[in-house]
């Protein structure tokens, strides 16, 4: 080893502590920019901060800060834009949970928001983070970029995004869906919201030239749906214990998954192609996209 990689380690936290201080620093700012509890409307308040603090993993804001090393983006910015796609995120999980979607009691290790509110709290707590979201985006000067930014997490997060294959997903209940049906499902569903987070942090920065910004979106549609293929994977191996939602769902939803489609192990070889794709793409990043690299090798052998 050079010194220079010596020197170079010694600099760069190892992905642990890297990843454990920016969750910290997602879980500051967002108690930071949710309505305090003491505030009126109470109940909403209450319940849009326990839907969003206190829990997950946090993958989309650590995308957020891992793409933002790409262009020297400042960290205050980064940080609002962490919230603000991670507020999407929370409020596509409340959505997600309702009786009249996935019907779960059980998310983050706790009860869903409708069981310990109610339904029409819950309701609330989607529609008051997404509007949260992008007055984040809206309130501080994110440079150049801004309107580009502002767009591109609503389309993600729309009837073209998120909120598109949630309904695909819906539709597909006790329907055979081929590969490329459930490709798009996957990477409406979930996939936008990643390949967004992904782009955002990139935005925050300086622009990227042409070749590199397609190179990177090339990376975070692999990541995306790389993401999903592991949910799926995770949801007939993983425990309700250690996944801190119900276990097993899909199946008993009848729900088609790359699992119920391939099987078990052509889904796990499936997302190992996946991780490499998305690897590839980052090659021409060099040292700057480390941690974008590290985080997809996390999201691969992520076990909840
Ligand atoms: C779960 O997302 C829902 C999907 C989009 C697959 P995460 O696994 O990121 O959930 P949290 O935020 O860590 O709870
Ligand atoms: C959820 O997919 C995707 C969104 C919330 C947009 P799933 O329904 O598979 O997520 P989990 O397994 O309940 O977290
Ligand atoms: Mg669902
Ligand atoms: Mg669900
Ligand atoms: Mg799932």
């Amino acid at each position: 080893m050079s010194t220079g990689e010596i020197g170079s380690t010694l600099r760069q936290p190892v992905f642990a502590d890297w990843m454990r201080r920016a969750q910290e620093q997602t879980e500051s700012a967002l108690g930071r920019f949710l309505p305090s509890a003491k505030a009126i409307p109470y109940r909403l308040n209450q319940a849009m901060r326990y839907a969003t603090l206190n829990g997950g993993k946090r993958i989309r804001p650590l995308l957020v800060f891992a793409a933002g090393d790409l262009t020297g983006a400042p960290t205050h910015r980064l940080e609002t834009v962490a919230c603000a796609v991670e507020m999407i995120h929370s409020y596509s999980l409340v959505h997600d949970d309702l009786p009249c979607m996935d019907d779960d009691v059980l998310r983050r290790g706790r009860p869903t928001c409708h069981v310990e509110y109610d339904q029409a709290t819950a309701l609330l707590v989607g529609d008051s983070l997404q509007s949260l979201a992008f007055e984040l985006l809206a309130r501080e000067d994110l440079g150049k970029q801004q309107l580009v930014m502002l767009r591109l997490l609503a389309v993600a997060s729309g009837s073209c995004g998120m909120a598109g294959g949630q309904a695909i997903d819906l539709e597909s209940v006790g329907r055979h869906l081929d590969l490329p049906e459930l490709e798009l499902m996957h990477a409406l569903k979930t996939g936008a919201l990643i390949r967004a987070s992904v782009l955002l942090g990139a935005h925050c920065g300086e622009e990227l030239s042409a070749t590199e910004y397609i190179a990177l979106d090339r990376f975070a549609k692999r990541a995306g749906l790389l993401f999903q293929v592991v949910d799926d994977i995770l949801d007939c191996t993983a425990s309700t214990a250690t996944l801190g939602k119900t276990a097993g769902k899909d199946a008993a939803a009848d729900k088609p998954t790359y699992v119920s489609l391939l099987g078990l192990e052509q889904a796990r070889s499936f997302a190992a192609d996946l991780k490499q794709q998305a690897l590839e793409s980052l090659a021409g990043f060099g040292e700057q996209a480390r941690r974008l690299a590290e985080l997809t090798e996390f999201i691969t052998q992520r076990k909840f």
